[in-house]
């Protein structure tokens, strides 16, 4: 066979079969392999006279390297192809609307929380933990509230036992705090965190609620710190304008004890529905601590004094966010958490 002959059969065979790796190996086999004229013609120089191998050898070489240079040629064509065709099959369409990120949003409540714990963390206050099922002891009695007393009742709660119940208040962490401080040492806190009544459960009542309780103890805090710093609170949380005051109240861990208004952020104090006319909503409970409270967790009152408050996350949340079911807060429906981006 001569060289042109067979380079035109091979790439005639090239053109009419559908070639793939596969196809062209075997083609390969064919025209190259064992029973292939190129080997056929090794076998037939064998029958020559000697001096006329030399001429046919040649021959038979050139065109078994030529058929090599084809087929070599043609494999690396049909490899380059796969790739290519993998990558246009793999390419990302950038003209292709993006998925959905859906990115969780924070609740209501834990925003305002955080937002208290910063005020408060910028004023150099600690943010301090407490057990959720707690002690008679801290819950009630370091406060001032012994066994028996009347104000137990309002403070109803879920007993595990005699001396175990879900916290009534965040107040629990005062005592608890003073006494890891041993009774020489500054105290400047709040406790963010769930407590526990006996509760109807309705639109502005739930047995487990959210407080968020402070406490300031040192040799020279006052009454008017108090102020101040719930003034600070009320304009941060329900803005600038906004005025508070106080009113006397009663709580056995506190003396003077307070109730706190802030001035109504709807009607800027005139009187509307959210303030039932008196132009202020009640916040918070406060006070200075009660003497009692500080020599029974370590103070002494002669030297040392303090001011104390508890606030309602949800009544916080409520207000500022126009909110008007509490339970609507636990109730996991998206369409409420996924406005608090
Ligand atoms: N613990 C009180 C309550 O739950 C609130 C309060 C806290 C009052 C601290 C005074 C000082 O009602």
């Amino acid at each position: 066979m001569e060289l042109e002959e067979l380079k035109k059969k091979i790439n005639e065979d090239f053109n009419n079969l559908k070639l793939n790796l596969q196809t062209l190996t075997e083609l390969r086999a064919q025209y190259l392999g064992k029973k292939g004229p190129i080997q056929e013609m090794l076998l037939e120089m064998k029958n020559l006279p000697n001096e006329e191998k030399p001429k046919l050898g040649e021959k038979v070489n050139a065109l078994k390297q030529a058929a090599t240079e084809l087929f070599d040629a043609k494999k690396k064509e049909l490899e380059e192809r796969l790739v290519e065709e993998q990558l246009s099959k793999e390419a990302v369409d950038i003209t292709l609307p993006g998925k959905d990120i859906n990115t969780g949003s924070i609740h209501v409540l834990n925003k305002v929380i955080e937002e208290v714990e910063d005020l408060f963390i910028g004023m150099g206050y600690e943010v301090k933990d407490g057990p959720e099922v707690e002690q008679d002891l801290y819950n009630f009695q370091y406060l001032n509230i012994p066994k028996g007393h009347p104000a137990r009742a309002m403070q109803d709660t879920f007993y595990v036992d005699v001396d175990r119940l879900l916290r009534s208040q965040t107040s629990a962490v005062q005592a608890r705090t003073m006494l890891e401080y041993g009774g020489n040492k500054d105290v400047r806190i709040i406790c963010p965190g769930r407590a526990y009544r006996r509760d109807d459960d309705d639109a502005t009542h739930s047995h487990e609620f959210t407080q968020i309780e402070g406490l300031v103890v040192n040799k020279d805090v006052t009454m008017a710190e108090l102020k101040g710093t719930l003034t600070i609170m009320a304009k941060r949380l329900f803005g600038d304008d906004r005025e508070i005051r106080f009113r006397p109240s009663y709580f056995p861990f506190t003396e003077p004890s307070i109730e706190v208004d802030v001035s109504c952020f709807k009607c800027h104090g005139k009187g509307c529905n959210l303030c039932k006319g008196t132009g202020w909503i009640e916040i918070l409970g406060a006070g200075m601590v009660n003497n009692n409270v500080l020599s029974m967790c370590g103070y002494d009152p002669e030297i040392y004094q303090g001011f104390a408050f508890g606030v309602g996350a949800e009544r916080i949340a409520m207000l500022k966010y126009g909110i008007d079911d509490i339970r609507s807060l636990y109730a996991n429906d998206l369409r409420q958490n996924k406005q608090f981006k």
